[in-house]
């Protein structure tokens, strides 16, 4: 229970509040955040060739229009990995900058197909992730828990064969999502393989509301039965769902950042995250793809608040409780990151 008057904390304060809380990252794909230097460095190592010269002409291509222009160039980048150092390298890279940002806990997204359709076997991706996250744990303080992600633009049969050769592997990762382009591929897609998932145990998570209609938020919740929708943020043009998903403390995993960069929102000033929270919906901060889209976590918070007058230490206390309220573990973990951060937030 927090005890500190959050609305006595001076605005200035903010930045290094914004810095200094634990909080949890749970939308970030693994893939997003491999970084054009590590790009090079990868492709070098591997003999892969890449269609860019360099690292700056590479960074220069990341100019979106809209969702489709950048998984054309992330699923581009992902093409240099193929070993499980590869994966390993990756993921320490993120869990690096996410430890700088006081990141305590991260569900990282993985994209199998991406990696299985040019002949990379599953276990080659999941053990370089796995090997990682332990790594985390142990030399970082970071706990992690890995979501697997059907690609929605393919069909439900290529997800199922997904899931078969994610059997063996069952212990490795808690959940399932999905992801890739939205629009055209609704969630009722997957109803059958996300009732199988259901049925062994996984949770499930939906990007749902990014560029798609908030239609597609009701049915991922009402059809595949996840827990969390990823993005979410068009649920704003329908009132009645989002009602509901304050009533149901459905949490949103909003990634301000690339909502920019993609295109979803003109500037950062034009977002609807402070709204969301003020509706009491259990909205959280992410950074969705960090290496494409401008930043981390840290990053994400502080352009967020700046551009948001509506947000201050109370909403920044908010989002951190609500990412630990969001997160797949257990109860008692979930009060330990809280208790730490009212502790943070007792010493401003
Ligand atoms: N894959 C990686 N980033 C994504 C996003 N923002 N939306 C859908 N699929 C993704
Ligand atoms: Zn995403």
């Amino acid at each position: 229970m927090n005890t500190t008057n959050l609305d006595a904390i001076p605005r200035d304060r903010l930045p290094a509040l914004l810095q200094a809380m634990p909080k949890a990252e749970l939308h970030i794909h693994i893939e997003g955040s491999l970084e054009p230097e590590l790009i090079f460095a990868l492709a070098k190592r591997n003999g892969v060739s890449l269609p860019y010269p360099s690292v700056e002409a590479l960074r220069a291509a990341y100019a979106f229009t809209d969702l489709q222009s950048f998984l054309d160039i992330y699923y581009a980048g992902a093409s240099v990995l193929l070993k499980e150092e590869d994966f390993f390298d990756m993921a320490m890279a993120y869990f690096q900058r996410a430890k700088a940002d006081n990141v305590v806990h991260a569900e990282l997204f993985f994209d199998p197909q991406t990696h299985t359709d040019r002949g990379v076997p599953f276990a080659t991706v999941i053990d370089g992730l796995v090997r990682a996250c332990e790594t985390a744990q142990r030399e970082l303080g970071i706990s992690a828990l890995l979501i697997m992600c059907f690609l929605r633009h393919l069909s439900e049969e290529a997800a199922f064969e997904t899931l078969e050769q994610a059997l063996p592997h069952r212990d490795k990762f808690v959940g399932v999502g999905l992801d890739s382009g939205e629009r055209g591929n609704p969630p009722e897609k997957f109803a059958r393989v996300f009732a199988r998932c259901r049925e062994l145990g996984l949770h499930l998570v939906a990007h749902a509301g990014e560029e798609g209609p908030a239609a597609y938020i009701s049915t991922a919740l009402d059809v595949l039965k996840v827990e969390r929708i990823d993005h979410g943020v068009r649920c704003v043009e329908d009132p009645a769902l989002v009602k509901r998903l304050a009533a149901e403390r459905v949490p949103l995993t909003v990634c301000p950042l690339s909502n920019v960069k993609l295109c979803v929102y003109g500037t950062m000033a034009d977002h609807n995250l402070a709204t969301l929270l003020a509706d009491g919906l259990c909205v959280t901060v992410n950074s969705d793809d960090p290496a494409y889209f401008g930043g981390y976590m840290n990053q994400n918070f502080l352009e967020t608040f700046a551009a948001l007058p509506q947000l201050g230490p109370r909403e920044a206390h908010q989002l951190a409780a609500n990412s630990f309220e969001a997160s797949f573990v257990d109860e008692a973990r979930k009060q330990a990151w809280r208790a730490e951060l009212d502790r943070v937030f007792a010493a401003v």
